[in-house]
């Protein structure tokens, strides 16, 4: 019996987790595995209420579970940065979920703004950095508010945090990456850094690259980009790739480009993971306030981060099964933005777990 925490959180966070938990449950009852899930609150109109951002038991909480779906955390009425330093990123770091998981993967019949690229150029994953670099907080203002003002905010990464990311890099690529899906000749990591000009913090990261993939991973073929080249050849070519391994602000900007390549944000799918721990799944869009309460958002993301969560649960058959069901109904759908896809939230919920059922 597993133990699910949800936190639909706010806009249409509490719709798009509806329809994954709907396509969980079609799930459960096709590859016979059962759970249980409790629902926390957190977000903005729990803070806009109580002014508690994230209850003092919250981590203690989760961490009763063997895993959390999460939808969107953000609110109009509140300021940028309290809800999503305070929820998101405290979660991320308390419960140490060191890797940020975002497939970038066109899915059959879905249009990407990139000409002449279909689902087999673009198929590979970005494991982001998640508790490191810019985004630790290490920094701070001198002579605030002054013309004399300096502020730093510092890229923090030590060698284990490194090491260790890049060892889940490897070990994804092992599992999953294109030779061992049959669909390309190497399991390749590319680390995508930026060595001539951020000469320490890269440097340390390309030495543990190298170091750990001659000592660990002789099978797995390496290579090496900038980030600003990076952007050029997700757009131009995307084949190239298969796992990209990267900081924490570089993941976070490339993987915007990465969701719009494979179709937008209602279909790009992430998980925050502690490989040794709790992991927590959320689809990369945000709250989306302007559909919220229309029956209007694509729920794609959300249910697909379902299926990452079923995979970190070793639930693989399972997760394969909603991904199939989900490449059965891009088809059928007229757009993946809100309020295009020729179909309402609930229906493409409903869609995706009437074909898992056939399958
Ligand atoms: C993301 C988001 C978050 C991040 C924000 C909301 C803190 O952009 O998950 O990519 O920067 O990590
Ligand atoms: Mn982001």
């Amino acid at each position: 019996m597993y133990k699910i925490g949800v936190i639909p959180g706010d806009g249409t966070g509490p719709e798009v987790t509806a329809e994954a938990l709907k396509v969980l449950a079609a799930a459960g009852e096709k590859y016979g595995f059962e759970y249980e899930t409790t629902e926390y609150n957190f977000g903005g109109e729990h803070y806009l209420a109580t002014g508690e951002v994230l209850p003092d038991n919250a981590v203690e909480e989760l961490k009763k579970h063997d895993a959390v779906l999460l939808g969107a955390i953000g609110h109009v009425d509140v300021k940028p940065g309290i809800l999503e330093k305070g929820i998101l990123l405290k979660l991320r770091f308390e419960l140490d979920q060191y890797i940020n998981l975002r497939p970038v993967k066109l899915y059959p019949g879905v249009e990407s703004p990139i000409k002449n690229k279909g689902p087999k150029e673009i198929d590979y994953v970005v494991v982001r950095e998640n508790t490191g670099g810019l985004y630790t907080g290490c920094g701070g203002f001198s002579m605030k508010g002054t013309k004399d003002e300096v502020a730093i905010q510092e890229m923090v990464y030590s060698y284990k945090q490194v090491e260790r990311c890049l060892r889940f890099a490897f070990e994804y690529a092992r599992k999953y990456g294109k030779k061992a899906r049959g669909v390309g000749e190497h399991n390749t990591v590319a680390l995508v850094g930026k060595t001539n000009v951020l000469t320490f913090v890269f440097d340390l990261w390309d030495r543990v690259f190298n170091e750990l993939g001659d000592a660990e991973y002789p099978d797995i073929k390496r290579d090496y980009y900038h980030v600003d080249a990076t952007c050029l050849y997700m757009v131009i070519n995307p084949e190239w790739f298969d796992v990209l391994v990267t900081s924490n602000m570089f993941g976070d900007i490339i993987t915007d480009l990465g969701a719009i390549t494979q179709g937008g944000l209602g279909i790009a799918a992430g998980g925050n993971i502690n490989p040794e721990g709790l992991s927590m799944f959320e689809p990369i869009g945000g709250t989306a306030p302007m559909w919220t309460g229309k029956n209007a958002i694509n729920p794609l993301a959300a249910i697909c981060s379902g299926a990452m969560m079923l995979e970190s649960l070793g639930l693989d058959k399972a997760a394969r099964g909603i991904e199939a069901a989900v490449k059965l109904t891009t088809p059928k759908m007229k757009s993946m933005a809100a309020n295009e896809m020729g179909y309402t939230t609930t229906e493409i919920g409903d869609m995706v777990a009437a074909t898992l059922a056939t399958l």
